[in-house]
């Protein structure tokens, strides 16, 4: 039996060989280049059988500096990336994206974005957009014509329209955005007519049988006025069918919960879309895609056999590992590399005008080959010490380099400070990286000795001609701070591992990701829990911004006391229960507990890396050189690997 992903379908007159389809993702920033048309084409390669390129549409009101734009240098590279998509089935679409309107930055005309209206900019709410006139709506859907000509000209063999999540569509699109009095506002139909002559150009251009698929959000799932809901988003969708879309794709939310346009790991893996794209589904007769975390191929599979969706979306599943449509097609799944919807590497590196990659894949955004770790000329006889994401990591890619790899880890078990992010009941999704390390080295056949902890003596016995230190962070135990050493303090990781008793009464101390994270696992277990910190705001340290709004969501909901501005000053108490001294305001007060968990952060171990230099020499990656995430350890296990041959 194969997958139902493996089954070809129809949009319009264009053929699938599959259900699996590429988001719309751009990973570099700015206009396309020649790495562009690579970072695609490994998509196409991978198997899916439509990859969308996201193309912004007019340039005649917002800057175009962030994402593909149709000059004649570019369409040559798209034309590239059709042809070359092609030659191995795939088909090649162009999502044309007309603005981002309030959400984006300035217009290039006015001192404010453009809009529908003049509704408030989402990031300055005081002031209010620049209302597009009659004549600017007429500019701005002549750019997109000529932006559809050059996607034609080159191949495209479908559009997709960019009218989802509060972007400039989406505000002519939705009440509370759109205040217009002339034909583009009031009721629905005047509100969806810019959308409608976004498809009508499609199909002056394309032909009537061009195939037109319009992202789009039926529900908001937001508090307020204006938002939309469900009602109105059915009432939405057989419109846009009948303006002649072939297929629609729906996506759920917009900037205001952003969270849910790119779920990370925190979220229930079912996401909104699915829930949205169910309902519509049962309401046209076209062909529904939507998308959220589908790079879960269980949760694709299941979502086609459930009446979600005809088609299944992958985003950032196609960042972390390209050839999974090829690993389901040939019934390998389990080899997939996993995405961990640390959302670090992707979208928080582009909104933070960086190139993007990957946290699972380095090469993510260089498939050029520049990045690219060759064979090693001479193989060498390499020592890992460690075996979280950075060890773990770096032993495959010597191994696959030619290298001759052993690993040493001083627990009995794989992930290190990864176990415990797999922990809190809301990331537990985060675990099919674990899986995915302990069987990658376990069919590379690398040796892996548990329960070593390494030692100069031992590791010259090994006699490596090179030592990759992995060892990872030490936590931070300050020795000023009385009674840390008692029979119920604990770190927090033991607690969200399960290693240790935790009474009813718990006081998590520090406020960071995982003094968070810790103290909403054990709210979430039944306990009565604060969490102090001395910083400011709890969470301390600022994560990427969707992350942060999930979290600060779940923070709202549950029981847990959160302390900021509360210095620890010391712990008392016997194996019966603890009293916490703090200061907070200049005042000192207690709290009684039971259990007190210590998430103080974490420094390196790079000093005791030192005696080994005497060995071989010793590359230094992840949290031992300075604790921070895994998209750092993974890549600088990469480049620790590179750097050698
Ligand atoms: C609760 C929690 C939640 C987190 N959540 C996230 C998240 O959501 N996203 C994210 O990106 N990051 C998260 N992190 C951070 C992330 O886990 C770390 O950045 C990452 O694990 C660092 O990888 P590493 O390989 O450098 O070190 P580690 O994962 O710490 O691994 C080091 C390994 O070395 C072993 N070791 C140490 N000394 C020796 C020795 N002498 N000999 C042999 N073995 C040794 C240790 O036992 C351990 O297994 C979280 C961390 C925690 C604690
Ligand atoms: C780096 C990056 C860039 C993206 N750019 C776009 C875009 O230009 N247009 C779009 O419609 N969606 C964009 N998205 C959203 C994805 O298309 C997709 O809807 C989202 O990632 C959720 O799917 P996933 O859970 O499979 O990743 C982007 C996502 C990422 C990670
Ligand atoms: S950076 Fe994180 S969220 Fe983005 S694709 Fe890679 S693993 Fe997934």
């Amino acid at each position: 039996m194969s997958s139902v992903l493996a089954e070809p379908i129809r949009i319009g007159r264009m053929e699938l060989k599959n259900r699996m389809v590429m988001a719309p993702m751009g990973v570099t920033v700015g206009n396309m280049d020649a790495s562009t048309v690579d970072y695609f084409v490994e998509r196409a390669r991978g198997g899916a059988a439509l990859i969308f390129c996201n193309v912004k549409g007019s340039d005649s009101f917002e800057s175009v500096d962030h994402s593909i734009f149709f000059t004649e240098e570019t369409e040559e590279l798209f034309r590239r990336i059709v042809e070359r998509s092609h030659s191995c089935g795939c088909m090649v679409g162009a999502q044309i994206m007309p603005g981002d309107g309030r959400i984006g930055g300035p217009s290039t005309r006015y001192k404010v974005p453009v809009s529908a209206s003049p509704c408030s900019w989402m990031h300055a709410p005081k002031l209010k957009c620049h209302q597009l006139s009659l004549e600017e709506i007429a500019l701005m859907e002549a750019d997109y014509r000529r932006s559809v000509q050059a996607a034609l000209r080159c191949g495209a063999d479908c559009v997709e329209i960019h009218a989802y999540g509060g972007y400039l569509t989406d505000q002519f699109l939705t009440r509370r955005w759109n205040t217009r009095t002339d034909g583009y506002g009031g009721s629905l139909e005047n509100r969806a007519r810019f959308l409608k002559e976004l498809i009508q150009i499609c199909k002056e251009e394309g032909g009537t049988d061009f195939p037109v698929i319009v992202k789009f959000t039926p529900d908001h799932y937001m508090e307020g006025e204006g938002y939309r809901h469900m009602e109105e988003g059915l009432a939405l969708a057989r419109l846009i069918v009948s303006y002649g879309a072939d297929a629609l794709h729906v996506d759920a939310g917009c900037h205001e919960n952003w969270f849910h346009a790119m779920p990370p790991a925190g979220m229930q893996m079912t996401t909104l879309q699915s829930r949205s794209a169910k309902i519509i589904k049962a309401a046209v007769d076209v062909p529904v895609l939507t998308h959220g975390r589908f790079g879960n191929v269980a949760k694709a599979e299941a979502a086609i056999t459930n009446g979600v969706c005809d088609l299944a979306v992958i985003g950032r599943g196609l960042l972390a590992d390209p050839q999974l449509p090829n690993k389901v097609l040939s019934g390998r799944p389990e080899t997939i590399r996993p995405c961990i919807s640390c959302n670090e590497g992707c979208i928080g590196r582009v909104y933070a005008g960086q190139q993007a990659s990957c946290a699972m894949n380095p090469r993510c955004g260089h498939e050029d080959g520049s990045r690219d770790i060759p064979k090693a000329s001479r193989p060498k006889r390499i020592l890992v010490v460690g075996g979280g994401p950075g060890g773990c990591m770096a032993a495959i890619y010597a191994h696959d380099a030619g290298h001759q790899v052993e690993l040493w880890e001083k627990t009995g078990r794989l992930g290190g400070n990864a176990r415990y992010a797999c922990k809190p009941f809301f990331k537990r999704d985060m675990h099919s990286m674990l899986r995915f390390f302990e069987r990658e080295l376990s069919l590379r056949g690398i040796p892996v000795r548990y329960y070593r902890e390494a030692e100069p003596e031992q590791a010259a016995a090994f006699a490596p001609d090179h030592i990759i230190w992995a060892a990872g962070g030490r936590p931070v135990l300050p020795a000023s701070i009385p009674g840390l050493a008692l029979p119920n303090v604990y770190p927090a990781t033991q607690a969200l591992d399960d290693l240790c008793d935790v009474g009813d009464r718990v006081v998590v101390v520090g406020g960071g990701l995982v003094g968070v994270e810790c103290a909403l696992q054990m709210d979430m277990w039944g306990k009565q829990v604060s969490c102090i910190d001395m910083a400011k705001t709890i969470p301390s340290e600022p994560g990427f911004k969707m992350n942060d709004m999930l979290m600060k969501q779940y923070m709202d909901k549950s029981g847990v006391c959160f302390m900021p501005g509360t210095r620890l000053k010391k712990v008392e108490g016997d194996a019966l229960g603890c009293r916490v001294t703090v200061e907070s305001k200049g005042q000192e007060h207690t709290l009684d507990c039971d259990t007190v968990l210590l998430a103080l952060g974490f420094l390196p171990t790079a000093d005791q890396a030192e005696p080994f230099k005497a060995i071989a020499p010793v590359s230094i990656i992840g949290d031992s050189q300075n604790p921070r995430k895994i998209l750092f350890a993974v890549e600088e296990a990469y480049e620790a690997v590179r750097a050698l041959s």
